[in-house]
């Protein structure tokens, strides 16, 4: 007998009302209403030096892109396209989405970040996303339903969907793709095994995540990839079992349907390079072997649930242009930063109108000074003050609130986390060309608070604009006129 409002009886109905509410977006997508995005930044990393590009916001041409929202409306802005910005619609046109949602644990994240503290440095713990839903594994279904919908309307032809997952959720998730994309395209099951952690002396640790791949029609992109033979088999050779036709070939065995090793492993220690302080973060050799198998060079990648921004990061390193969306500005403050770090290409980030960040801070600069020489000027840029309302209201533990307001009095700017200049402010898209981002360590633990930029000569005067965000994820700006 099956139980009255267990969670079988509420599949169908799971189903129904996220078809329902996904039919109603591409509905308005189809009739031109669908919602748009405004540009907030276009940003040129430039991190190490200061003679700053010229460029001007790429209109026409492929730009990647950072989206800061939820995002069932930042697939309907990027369906619809937006006449606007000049930004075409992505229906049809991803080649590979890869997302690692929420896995219904009804745990809390975290980020980490140490601070300059007045009295040494401390460390600053922020919730960064909550899994826990109303209704449980149904409320949690509800949320996914419709988003799983959407991402099918983006998927080109010839893409994939890899949903990372765990056991939590994965067999509640797997039914819901099938119904979505055919069962007939479910394509592999794919466990990601990691070690680490503590084990229970009564049930097996659980030690794997599941990938489950699904392909929008029947043909895909797969690129075979290899893992050297196993020591038996190097000893044994192929030919003993298979005959004398098999050789061992230089390039290894095909890759099987589960991942473990060291070009996969879980970042584990917490001094390692690539730990980013937020807890789910996934390695970036798990995906760039998922985006090597499932894509070609200049594809494009997306990841709606992005973090850390693993996804962009690797992408853009394995020459693929790249989509990523996240709703926590935590997330996306760590993923922005983290694709300077690495000198990604210039990419948009964007966010819905009604969908900015906080504002609280008030930032001050000291006069900015332009000097000129030979075609062009070297601005000096200096942050005078950051003024945050005295009580800050945080949930925070007593103690590191105190630290936090001692520093405030004692040396505001070490909250700013990154901020950037804009020399020729156009009062639209602001135009980040040099930036400057606190780091984790050591001297590393203040941003710099002076830019020294050299850009092409103008005459007459310029504005120019300063955008800084705080460890928080407030917002706040300022700029001058300035002439030389
Ligand atoms: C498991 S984490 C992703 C970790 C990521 N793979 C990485 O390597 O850092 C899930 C992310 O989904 C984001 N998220 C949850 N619901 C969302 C929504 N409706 N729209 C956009 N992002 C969402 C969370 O803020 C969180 O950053």
């Amino acid at each position: 007998m099956i139980m009255q409002n267990s969670l079988i009886t509420k599949l169908p109905q799971i189903a129904v009302a996220g078809r329902k509410e996904a039919v109603k977006i591409i509905e308005r997508v189809e009739c031109s209403q669908g919602v748009s995005l405004q540009i907030d930044e276009y940003v040129q990393p430039l991190m190490f030096g200061n003679i700053v590009e010229n460029g001007a916001v790429p209109v026409g041409e492929w730009c990647n892109r950072l989206l800061y929202g939820d995002n069932l409306v930042l697939m309907e802005a990027l369906l619809a396209g937006d006449p606007a910005t000049g930004l075409l619609p992505l229906k049809g046109k991803i080649d590979l989405i890869y997302i690692d949602p929420p896995y219904a644990s009804r745990s809390n994240y975290l980020t980490r970040c140490t601070l300059p503290g007045c009295k040494g440095t401390f460390v600053l713990e922020q919730q960064a996303f909550t899994d826990t839903w109303e209704e449980g594994m149904a409320g949690y279904l509800r949320m996914l339903y419709p988003r799983l919908l959407l991402m099918r309307e983006l998927l080109s032809e010839k893409g994939s969907l890899i949903v990372h997952l765990d056991w939590h959720a994965a067999h509640y998730v797997k039914v819901l793709l099938d119904d979505i994309y055919g069962r007939e395209n479910f394509r592999n099951e794919i466990a990601w095994c990691y070690g680490g952690g503590g084990a229970p002396k009564n049930t097996y640790p659980k030690k794997h995540d599941l990938l489950l791949w699904y392909t929008k029609g029947s043909t895909w992109t797969f690129n075979r990839q290899f893992r050297p033979y196993t020591q038996g088999t190097l000893e044994r050779g192929l030919t003993a079992v298979k005959g004398d036709q098999y050789k061992l070939r230089k390039e290894g065995a095909g890759l099987d349907d589960w991942w473990a090793g060291k070009d996969v492993q879980k970042i584990l220690s917490p001094t390692a390079y690539e730990n980013l302080k937020f807890n789910t973060q996934k390695p970036e050799g798990l995906l760039k072997r998922i985006i090597s198998g499932h894509s070609n060079k200049g594809d494009l990648i997306a990841d709606f649930f992005c973090g850390t921004g693993t996804t962009g990061a690797a992408a853009e390193k394995l020459g693929r242009r790249w989509i990523m969306a996240d709703s926590s500005k935590l997330a996306f403050m760590i993923a922005y930063k983290r694709l300077l770090a690495q000198q990604s290409k210039p990419f948009f980030s964007q966010s819905r109108h009604d969908c900015t960040y906080p504002s609280c801070g008030r930032l001050e600069l000291k006069k900015s000074v332009v000097r000129s020489s030979a075609g062009m000027d070297e601005i000096t840029v200096e942050l005078g003050d950051y003024i945050i309302p005295a009580q800050v209201h945080l949930p925070l533990p007593v103690k590191v609130r105190e630290q936090i307001q001692e520093l405030i009095t004692a040396d505001p700017l070490a909250l700013i986390e990154y901020w950037m200049v804009d020399p020729d402010y156009d009062g639209k898209v602001f135009h980040s060309k040099w930036q400057s981002c606190r780091g984790q360590r050591g001297e590393d633990l203040r941003v710099d608070s002076r830019a020294i930029l050299l850009v092409p000569k103008v005459v007459g005067t310029r504005k120019i604009c300063v955008k800084a965000v705080d460890v928080f994820g407030c917002e706040s700006m300022a700029s001058q006129i300035v002439s030389n």
